[in-house]
């Protein structure tokens, strides 16, 4: 792919689509936790989390969510709308772990009375600090029909994506989407893969997600390539 790089960022590139209304975005190998200061070159991740991310995007798209996906170039390669992305991620939380249960003292794993979002503002600089909806409106982020939106996505989101995993012996324990404008419509964009979500096995609570590489637990493409087998079904 020869295309010019518009933008690289942690784990992929963007490049110049065909025309002006679309880019390419390609998954890189590197991993990156903590703002980048853990990082490693992990061979193949890249093709990984393309495939279990564009399994995940054609499942939502089959179930009504917009999203910049147009198709799938390669293994590595993706052809999506171009889009404005709003530099606000929302996060999901179906059960207590990572910086929520250190933040508020809570053990990981604990069961939640509800479903928490949460929005933290994109700024690798900042370190994605946690903000409000009133913090959001009063920097010009995002307006709060757009906060209202994106919220009632994600909830669906979580709800399609976590029966989803669940039939694949898979608990989505967290999450973290990102949305861009697009013609007048907010669109799903960025990627839902084990470097996103928090994904444990059902019956033994094993992480397939890249907790293993924060936390040092050994071969984490072991846990991204299980999470493929298991929704491809193989
Ligand atoms: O990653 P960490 O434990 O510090 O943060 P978290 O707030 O507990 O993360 C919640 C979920 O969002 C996890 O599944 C993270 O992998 C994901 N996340 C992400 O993909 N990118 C971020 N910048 C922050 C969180």
């Amino acid at each position: 792919m020869n295309q010019p790089i518009i933008y690289e960022g942690k784990s992929k590139i963007v490049c110049r689509g065909a025309d002006d209304e679309s880019y390419i975005i390609r998954y890189k190998d590197t991993a990156t936790a903590f703002n980048g200061e853990k990082k490693e070159e992990l061979a193949g991740k890249g093709k990984l989390n393309a495939a279990i991310s564009n399994i995940l995007f054609e499942h939502l798209a089959q179930n009504g969510i917009q999203t910049h996906l147009i198709r799938v170039l390669d293994d590595t390669s993706i052809l999506v709308k171009q889009s404005e992305i709003i530099l606000v991620e929302v996060i999901v939380r179906n059960i207590a772990a990572g910086g929520f249960s250190k933040k508020y003292g809570v053990e990981e794993g604990s069961p939640l009375h509800n479903t928490v979002t949460e929005f933290s503002y994109k700024s690798d600089q900042l370190g994605d600090p946690l903000i409000n909806d009133s913090q959001i409106t009063a920097i010009g982020l995002a307006t709060q029909a757009e906060l209202d939106y994106m919220k009632a996505q994600a909830l669906m989101i979580n709800d399609l994506l976590a029966a989803f995993f669940r039939k694949r012996r898979i608990i989505l324990v967290d999450f973290k989407l990102e949305f861009g404008r697009c013609q007048g419509e907010i669109i799903l964009c960025d990627e839902i893969s084990p470097d996103s979500c928090r994904l444990w096995d059902s019956e033994t609570n094993e992480k397939l997600d890249k907790d293993r590489f924060r936390r040092d637990l050994g071969d984490v493409l072991g846990g991204y390539a299980d999470v493929l087998r298991r929704i491809t079904g193989q």
